[in-house]
């Protein structure tokens, strides 16, 4: 959830401090912070609220010098968002230090340090790594056993970074469940939360795995496990693509990514097309065959993408699907018997609830797949098989070009299966690979609404509370249009099957009540009507989102957002972009911070 970011180079290293953290910015923005070791070897540290422009421009006014650094952006956990809670931390003027997790047992930690008179500035959790590692040094460990030191007494979910006035050369780190990349450049080295932080500067990317703690100096990455004993972890090359991140002329990357999604579905398509035009997931028939029960884990966005993808999977292969919310799923002990496959599904590929979700799933023995737009993300590279999407780099927090590319991959493997396990034919499968090839210009085709949903969205911002309805495959995506609505606008809103209605929520209408009502021609289309009657008899206001085939059955919508008639199958990935639109221009005229709500960050790093 927080970024954290590191260099050792040639050069003065704040500005690249600086714009590792405007690329990690969406994993956390209520503070940053950059603490830089000067030719004296003094620290320079430089910490404020708030977003990181607020860094930025104390920065300009009182630069620091050094040529070795570490910075944060954060998305507080423990204490409250203030510059004492922001990192870096520092212990005395012997180690600075960023952290990204929660170390669980930091309570007792603090309290034996406390005692041994180290004096704490924090409420933070993380504080006790700088005090553990003055501990570690003081009684004469060199900087590896000192971390593996620190290491062997924290309990939870961390990456980190250390520096040392003692040891001005090095950058220390270490992970445990939280991610961490290391760069290796020209005249530099560098840490960062992901890639994406160090694209810029450097192609050439180490993951370290969990566990592992590294010693990084200007020319040099060494690698250790937890017993001491050094190991060699892969050097990857990120793709060139990752370098560039910008708004490209929109007003915001939520705007940008929204219009992105004939691209990223195009994209996602085409790496799962052959040579011989036919589809393929990567994964052998054979494999496939043995599919006969499949578990779906994900969090938010990606676990709605689930929803949708187990209607394709029951109807196509016959074969059943169960979808569970990533955190929740292990907790209960759950049995998986007539399960044979996990998917995890993760834009991030780092969201720490799906990733132990996934683990869980490992160790019942499932086979496991995962469905990330970051193919070298933690969660791929701890799964047998990579189901990528190509969306680019996503960077508002709301997932949009993400979502309608997991749905694209979601079903194309449906079809693959289903054709593997023999329940569909070649011809059919051919039919809907077809239909599928149309999603990107039907897609773009749908774009063209951006005009006549601004006079709803305008009215839709001075409502409290909002009401999603849909049916069949169109419930996740009522599900998500209402999480859209609600992490970009803070407007209340749910997302309810319209079948459901009747069962308690129609309390909730009134004639301030609007309720976006999602409807496609599906065999459920007539009930899903009379669902909407329903709630328009008792005053809600009902803005109809819906394929072109079914507006007029609907005389009594306030108002209608049409989208083009398209097959069943895919009704539900073209309906998903109405909502985004509605959600965006909602928060747009509300005023929100649409590319950055509130309390929200983009990769949850933290249980
Ligand atoms: O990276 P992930 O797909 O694992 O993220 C899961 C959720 O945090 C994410 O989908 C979240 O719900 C969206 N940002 C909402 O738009």
């Amino acid at each position: 959830m927080c970024g954290i970011v590191g260099a050792v180079g040639q050069g003065p290293c704040y500005p690249t401090l600086l714009e590792g953290l405007r690329r990690l910015e969406y994993r956390g923005y209520d503070s940053s912070g950059i603490v830089t070791l000067d030719q004296k070897t003094n620290f320079r540290l430089c910490r404020s609220v708030g977003k990181l422009k607020n860094l930025d421009r104390k920065l300009k006014l009182r630069p620091i010098e050094g040529k070795i650094g570490i910075g944060h952006t954060r998305w507080a956990t423990h204490g409250e968002v203030s510059e004492k809670n922001s990192h870096p931390h520092l212990s005395g003027d012997k180690v600075g230090i960023v952290h990204n997790g929660i170390i669980e047992n930091y309570k007792a930690i603090r309290e034996r340090l406390e005692k041994k008179n180290f004096l704490f500035s924090s409420d933070t959790d993380s504080e006790v790594l700088a005090h553990l590692f003055v501990e570690a040094f003081a009684i004469g460990l060199n900087p590896g056993q000192a971390v593996r030191s620190v290491m062997s007494q924290i309990q939870g979910t961390y990456a980190f970074a250390a520096i040392s006035k003692d040891f001005p050369d090095i950058i220390i780190v270490a992970r445990n469940a939280s991610p961490l990349a290391i760069g290796v450049g020209e005249g530099g080295c560098y840490i960062g939360s992901d890639a994406l932080a160090l694209a810029h500067l450097t192609r050439k990317i180490i993951y370290l795995k969990d566990q592992d703690s590294a010693i990084v100096s200007q020319s040099r990455v060494e690698i250790f496990l937890s017993d001491g004993s050094p190991v060699q972890r892969d050097e990857i090359q990120v793709s060139a693509g990752l370098s560039k991140i910008d708004k490209a002329g929109f007003r915001h990357f939520m705007e940008k990514e929204i219009h992105e999604q004939p691209d990223a579905i195009a994209n996602s398509l085409l790496a799962m097309t052959g040579s011989d035009y036919r589809l393929s997931t990567g994964i052998s028939k054979e494999e496939l065959r043995k599919t006969d029960g499949i578990l779906m884990i994900a969090a938010g966005t990606s676990y709605y993408a689930s929803l949708v993808a187990r209607f394709w999977v029951e109807r196509l292969a016959k074969i059943p699907v169960s979808c569970e919310v990533a955190s929740e799923y292990h907790y209960r002990n759950p049995v998986a018997s007539h399960l044979t496959t996990a998917i995890a599904i993760s834009q991030s590929g780092e969201s720490v609830d799906t990733l132990m979700a996934l683990r869980h799933a490992a160790k019942l023995k499932l086979k496991t797949i995962a469905l990330t737009n970051v193919k070298d993300s933690t969660i791929a590279r701890e799964s047998e098989f990579v189901l990528p999407t190509h969306a680019g780099p996503e960077i508002g927090v709301a997932s949009t070009k993400a979502f309608t590319s997991q749905l694209s991959v979601l079903l194309i493997f449906s079809v693959v299966l289903a054709e593997a396990r023999g329940q569909i034919s070649k011809e059919k499968a051919d039919e809907i690979h077809h239909q599928i090839q149309c999603l990107p210009g039907l897609v773009a085709q749908t774009l063209k609404i951006f005009e006549r949903v601004k006079p709803i969205a305008k009215r839709l911002k001075s409502a409290t509370s909002a009401i999603y309805l849909g049916r069949d495959t169109l419930f996740p995506i009522a599900l998500e249009g209402a999480l859209k609505l609600k992490e970009l606008s803070y407007i209340h809103s749910e997302g309810f099957a319209s079948g459901e209605m009747k069962h308690g929520p129609i309390a909730l209408i009134d004639d301030k009540l609007p309720v976006i009502a999602l409807l496609a021609s599906n065999s459920l289309v007539n009930k899903s009507i009379s669902n909407l009657k329903e709630a328009s008899v008792r005053g809600a206001r009902i803005i109809l989102v819906a394929e072109k085939s079914v507006v007029d059955q609907v005389d009594f919508a306030d108002d209608t957002i049409i989208v083009p008639s398209v097959d069943n199958l895919i009704a539900p990935i073209l309906l998903a972009v109405p909502v985004q639109i509605l959600a965006y221009l909602t928060a747009l005229y509300k005023g929100t911070d649409v590319d950055q709500p509130r309390n929200l960050a983009k990769s949850v790093t933290v249980e």
